[in-house]
This record gives C-alpha cells, sequence and structure tokens, in this order.
C-alpha cells in the first residue's frame, strides 16, 4: 500500500494484514485480479442497469467494458456492479412506482462497498434520476453516462419517433384514419437499434440534465447508443472518474444550485419532458439544494424553446446529435445571458469553456433564438383553487389556442372510469369540455403512472378534433403532447381540490396567467369535501409489501415524489465490519 497519494475509503477493505482484509482480497481473487491491484489504487464501482427487460439499457454491459478500458488506463480498479433496472415499456404498474426503490439500491451498494468512485451506466427514463439520487446521497465522486438514443426510427420511408409516433398512430385507428394492420406493422420501424427512445422523451431529457448539470461529459446526451463515439465517451468518462477521485471532486461540487438552475434552462431550450420537473427536486433534495417547482417556472419562463424535436417538433436524436446537440444550445442560451458559465463539470473547467466556441450544424433542427419553435418554452407552473400547490403544463407541446380556455369538466373519477367512458358514443362531451382525471397521482394510482395524456374520444378524434384541454394529478410520457395539465398537487387521492370536480363546473386554464382555476364558490367546495370520502386503495397498495411503503411515504409531485426518509445525504463513511 503506497503508491496512491493519499489513503482511499476502499483501502478500508483491501488495505492492510488483518483477517479481514485477508477475506475481502481473497474472494476477490476468484474474479482472477492479481494481488496488485490492492495496492492502494482508486477502485471505480461502475453501477449498471442492465437488464434484458429493459430494452433501452439491454447494451449497457458493453458500455460498461468501454469505461473499464479507461478505468484500467488511469490506473484504477473498474468493479461493475448489478442494480435495479426500470423499464419503461415493461414495468408495471409504472416504472416511477419503482424509482426510489431503485434509489436506495443504489446508496446502499456504494455505501456498503469498496469504491472510491462512481460512474452510473444509464439510459430509459426513470433509471437516470433512480441512480443519481442514490448516489447523490452517499456524495462521492461521480460521472453520469447514458446508453444514448436508438437510431431514428422509420417506417414505410417516414421517421418514426419513439412513443410519440404510439400516440399518434394509435389515434389514427381510433379516428378511422388507418387500420389495424397497418398500425401493427408500424411497430417494427419503430426500435431499429440499441438504445434509448430517440424523442426528446424523458430518457433524451435526462440525459440532457446529465450534461446540463455537469455531472456527465460534453456529447452525452446525443450520440446515438450504437455510435463508436458513445464508446469512446464512455472509455473517457473511465479515465476521467480517477481524475475526480484524485482531485476528490464529489457530486455535491458539481450538482450545486447553479447547475440545476442551467439544467432547467436547458430543458427550455430542448423542449424537454415535463418529468424531469418531478427528478431533478428529488435529485436536488437528496443534495440539500432548495430547488422548487417555483424556480421551474421563473427560470423557464423566457426561455424559447430551440430544438425542433418530436413531440414538440419534427426531428429525432439523430439529427440533434448532428447538428451539434447540448453544447450548441448551451452555447445559444449562454450568448443570451441565461446560464451560469462558471458552473464546474466532471470534464474539468467550467460549463463555458466547454461550450464557448461549439458549432451548430444545422439551424434547422438547432434553431436561433431569433427564430424559435416556441417563444416561451420552459415548463409553466400553474397555481389556482384546483392547485394550490401547483400543477404543470409544457407550451411547447400544447395547442396555442388552448392555452387561454374556459371549458366543461368531464370526470373521469379513475383510469377505470376514463376506460369504460370515454369512447361511450352518449358521453356528453365536446371539444370545448375539459377532461378531468382523478386519481392517478403518486398514492392515487400508485405511481403516478403516464396517463395524463389521455386520448381523446373517438367521437371527437372522428370529426377532425386533435387537441383538448386534460387535467390530471397524473404525469404523462415525455414523448407525448396536447395541452395537458399534469402532477396537480395535492392529489385527487389525498383529498386535494381535484377530488372535488364535478361533472358540468367550469375550469379555466390560462398559461399566460399561470392560473388553473375551478369555477366553484368557496362554499360548495367545503360541502364537497366535508361529503368526500377517500377512495380505497386499488392495484398493488392493497397487499402490503413495497407498494404499502410507497404510498405511506411518498411525497407529492412537487416536492419530487421523493419518499420522506429518503430525502437529504447521508454519505459514505466506510460501515463497520461484517465479520
Ligand atoms: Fe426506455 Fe423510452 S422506453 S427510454
Ligand atoms: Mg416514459
Amino acid at each position: 500500500m503506497a503508491k496512491w497519494p493519499r489513503k482511499l475509503r476502499s483501502a478500508e477493505w483491501f488495505g492492510g494484514q488483518g483477517k479481514n482484509a485477508f477475506m475481502h482480497r481473497s474472494w476477490m481473487k476468484n474474479e482472477g485480479l492479481p494481488a496488485d491491484v490492492f495496492d492502494g489504487r482508486p477502485v471505480i464501482g461502475i453501477c449498471n442497469t442492465f437488464s434484458e427487460l429493459t430494452p433501452c439499457n439491454a447494451h449497457l454491459r458493453t458500455l460498461a467494458e468501454h469505461v473499464k478500458r479507461g478505468v484500467y488506463e488511469a490506473g484504477g480498479l473498474p468493479l461493475e456492479f448489478p442494480v435495479m433496472s426500470l423499464g419503461e415499456s415493461n414495468l408495471r404498474p409504472t416504472a416511477m412506482m419503482f424509482r426510489n426503490l431503485a434509489s436506495m439500491d443504489v446508496e446502499e451498494s456504494i455505501r456498503g462497498n469498496p469504491m472510491d468512485g462512481v460512474i452510473l451506466l444509464v439510459g430509459c427514463d426513470k433509471t437516470t434520476p433512480a441512480l443519481l439520487m442514490g448516489a447523490a446521497s452517499c456524495d462521492l465522486p461521480t460521472i453520469a453516462v447514458s446508453g444514448g438514443p436508438m437510431l431514428n426510427g422509420n417506417f414505410r420511408g417516414a421517421p418514426v419517433g419513439s412513443g410519440t409516433h404510439v400516440w399518434k398512430v394509435f389515434e389514427d385507428v381510433k379516428a378511422g384514419r388507418i387500420s389495424i394492420e397497418d398500425f401493427l406493422a408500424a411497430e417494427q420501424g419503430q426500435s431499429r437499434s440499441a438504445g434509448s427512445c430517440m424523442t426528446m422523451g424523458t430518457a433524451s431529457t435526462m440525459a440532457s440534465m446529465v450534461e446540463a448539470l455537469g455531472i456527465g461529459l460534453p456529447d452525452n446526451a446525443a450520440i446515438p447508443a450504437v455510435d463508436a463515439r458513445r464508446h469512446v465517451l464512455a472509455h473517457l468518462a473511465g479515465r476521467r472518474i480517477v481524475d475526480l477521485v484524485k482531485e476528490d471532486v464529489t457530486m455535491s461540487q458539481i450538482l450545486t444550485k447553479r447547475a440545476f438552475e442551467n439544467a432547467i434552462r436547458v430543458n427550455g431550450a430542448i423542449g424537454g419532458s415535463t418529468n424531469a420537473v418531478i427528478h431533478l427536486v428529488a435529485v436536488a433534495g437528496r443534495l440539500g439544494v432548495d430547488l422548487t417547482i417555483d424556480d421551474w417556472d421563473r427560470l423557464g419562463r423566457s426561455v424559447p424553446t430551440i430544438v425542433d424535436l418530436m413531440p414538440s417538433g419534427r426531428f429525432l436524436m439523430e439529427e440533434f446529435y448532428y447538428a451539434g446537440g447540448i453544447k450548441a444550445v448551451m452555447r445559444a442560451l449562454g450568448e443570451a445571458g441565461m446560464l451560469h458559465l462558471d458552473a464546474p463539470s466532471v470534464a474539468g473547467g467550467t460549463i463555458g469553456e466547454i461550450i464557448k466556441d461549439a458549432p451548430n450544424y444545422n439551424t434547422e433542427v438547432i434553431r436561433d433564438f431569433a427564430n424559435p419553435l416556441t417563444p416561451e418554452g420552459g415548463i409553466a407552473v400553474l397555481r389556482g383553487n384546483l392547485a394550490p400547490n401547483g400543477a404543470v403544463i409544457k407550451p411547447s407541446a400544447a395547442t396555442p389556442a388552448l392555452m387561454q380556455h374556459k371549458g366543461r369538466a368531464v370526470v373521469f373519477e379513475t383510469i377505470e372510469h376514463y376506460h369504460a367512458r370515454v369512447d361511450d358514443p352518449a358521453l356528453d362531451i365536446d371539444e370545448t369540455c375539459v377532461m378531468v382525471l382523478k386519481n392517478c397521482g403518486p398514492r392515487g394510482y400508485p405511481g403516478m403512472a403516464e396517463v395524463g395524456n389521455m386520448p381523446l374520444p373517438a367521437k371527437l378524434l372522428k370529426k377532425g378534433i386533435t387537441d383538448m384541454v386534460r387535467i390530471s394529478d397524473a404525469r404523462m410520457s415525455g414523448t407525448a403532447y396536447g395541452t395537458v395539465v399534469l402532477h396537480t398537487a395535492p392529489e385527487a387521492a389525498l383529498g386535494g381540490p381535484l377530488a372535488l370536480v364535478q361533472d358540468g363546473d367550469m375550469i379555466e386554464l390560462d398559461v399566460a396567467g399561470r392560473r388553473l382555476h375551478l369555477d366553484v364558490s368557496e362554499a360548495e367546495l367545503a360541502k364537497r369535501k366535508a361529503a368526500w370520502v377517500a377512495p380505497t386503495p386499488t392495484g398493488t397498495a392493497t397487499g402490503g409489501g413495497y407498494a404499502k411503503l410507497f404510498v405511506d411515504h411518498v411525497l407529492q409531485a412537487d416536492r419530487g415524489c421523493d419518499f420522506d426518509f429518503l430525502v437529504g445525504q447521508r454519505g459514505a463513511a466506510v460501515p463497520r465490519q461484517s465479520h
């Protein structure tokens, strides 16, 4: 033990001549590791969300091998370990229900094991926040490496965007515009390679957040999963994490309030997912950074959406990468005075140094500030008697004419009620109505499923209607679009005002005024509240187990849906001996 300039955390396991050191080293040697790798060099944990049940992350074992090359090269010892993987497309009732569980897995795996720095291999939506949250509670030097997006979807010569296309062709079937055979045939055109959704859905948004926060390397967001440069990025991250251990740059030195402020601006400029609001608030909560949904509104208000990607716009992640990616977007934001250029990056130096000469190769994909896709992008936070603790809407994905709207409520008490009722020809609904969905919040669903962009009634789709105001306590997929108000807090299952809406009530949405108002008198609402009965738990929440832990401890959407007992840092002090 000597070479490394200071004694590292891992040396508490692998250093010395006692019984415990013998034990820790001896078992590791069954992996074929030579004795000198335990000489005090940094041990880098590679926290891997690989799973064949998470198609978006199924290629991450290959990526881990490239990280390892870099770690070895820089004189470290890489050790890959699996954590719970959350696949958005398969996991029920919703991957969101398990984000906090995965974060606990990550946190305890890091703290309980011999490692000095961590690489987080992330991809599919919830894997990114889960790993950032868990690692943030430990606060070792950390770099996140995203798996990268799939190649552009293509079907019969037309681009197909992950998720976005599903919502669209499903509406086409309901409206009778395409046949069921064509609908099913489109399935094969969507997912053409390894990687995550290639729209600006939640996965691409969170990969962009990683880059904007400075906790990932430049170009982390957009290099396609199968592009050799994705492997180079992983390799470089492996080298770089060893430096971060040397310099003792921990996560909390990178993820300051200013870094989060930068990320929120970038989210506005890329037309990023509403899910990022919840996830960044949760990550910040782990670090003790005071970030609220009002920061989202304040910082997002003036940011034009300049990235023309689905679901808000036309293009996909491949074009975004070729156009210059997040660096080009951040340069535009920086030149408009909308970034903290002195924020640090795990790459070394400042964000300002990284982006200062970043080229934009295609101003159709990454537009100029003078010619934006949506002049005021960002995420708007609405308040009013219907959402005392806030609700969100993504203006870039909404219909401008509906952003100020007053309409009659058509209420769906649960998601089952919605499914049973929405396509009933007798349902009294027209395009001026406001669709209200209850009991799909964090506790109500439970897990706050992505059902807020409820498809429109078939009879209105057949009339050619493409959008209506929709309000719920649910989330929506980052790949979805529409004039959809989400994350209403407090949620209906807790007796929030959303629970009191009845068919025929008038609701007023005013996005410019940031207002969501239920036009019912205080006295009438008080009467309804007195008669309100909490819904009996449904689905997985009835049988105890993790679902019970979830409903008992999950915070509301405006607090990031973390568990009350997980907020904050608990550090990475070496636990006591196991034997
Ligand atoms: Fe995994 Fe979209 S389903 S990234
Ligand atoms: Mg999703």
